[in-house]
């Protein structure tokens, strides 16, 4: 099976967190890509989604799903997203597809996060994948000498400009043991939109796709 079948798998299996007539969470990338197709099948007994990128929203409306601005919603039931790194406390690196901002938020007003990966993502200590931070273009360099401080090396992502209009920096070479912790010290730099850590709102449920099926984790 290939790794997007696993996705697949993953992203299909999330479905029945769904409920009838509700708004759904909807984040962004190749495994909610899946998620969102799945969706569509039910578009008839849903409301609608809030999406987390305009990529995500290009998709749902594709498919004939209405997509709320996310100021008119108060809460989500469930919010469904991929991520690029998982631990076993379900604490998370997001931010692959430099979408880290607008997923955070929809997390945020969500009561379930439903996390769809395939086994790769699946790590001990978070860290391997470079960790996304989104910068106010003006705080670039400074923000970089901060992360250089905090033991990271910050790699500008070259031609990428965030839906928010910002600019991405990949850390590399953190051993991340303290998820919240960093979470907390790398948003409280001047400049810094947001970490991609997803500590202080991690993961409620994972949805590991694999050649025997999806393992679900709650
Ligand atoms: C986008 C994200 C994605 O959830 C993450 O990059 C995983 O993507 P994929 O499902 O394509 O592997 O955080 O900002």
């Amino acid at each position: 099976m290939t790794q997007d079948e696993m996705k697949k798998e993953a992203g299909w299996a999330a479905l029945k967190y769904v409920k009838p007539d509700s708004i759904v969470g909807v984040g962004t990338g190749s495994t909610v890509k899946h998620f969102i197709d799945a969706l569509g099948t039910k578009k008839n007994d849903i409301k609608g989604a809030v999406s987390s990128s305009v990529d995500s929203t290009e998709k749902l409306k594709a498919l004939g799903i209405e997509v709320f601005d996310c100021n008119d919603v108060d809460k989500l039931d469930v919010y469904v997203d991929g991520a690029d790194e998982i631990n076993p406390a379900h604490d998370m690196i997001k931010g692959g597809g430099a979408a880290l901002t607008r997923e955070k938020i929809v997390a945020a007003i969500s009561d379930k996060f439903v996390c769809i990966v395939d086994g790769s993502k699946k790590v001990d200590i978070l860290g391997e994948f470079p960790l996304p931070v989104e910068v106010i273009p003006m705080a670039r360099s400074y923000v970089a000498r901060e992360l250089v401080k905090l033991g990271g090396y910050p790699e500008y992502r070259e031609n990428v400009v965030t839906d928010n209009g910002n600019i991405i920096l990949d850390v590399r070479g953190l051993s991340i043991t303290n998820p919240k912790d960093l979470e907390d010290k790398i948003n409280a730099i001047a400049g810094v939109v947001t970490v991609g850590l997803f500590a202080h709102r991690g993961a409620d449920i994972v949805i590991t796709g694999t050649p025997e099926g999806a393992i679900i984790e709650e």
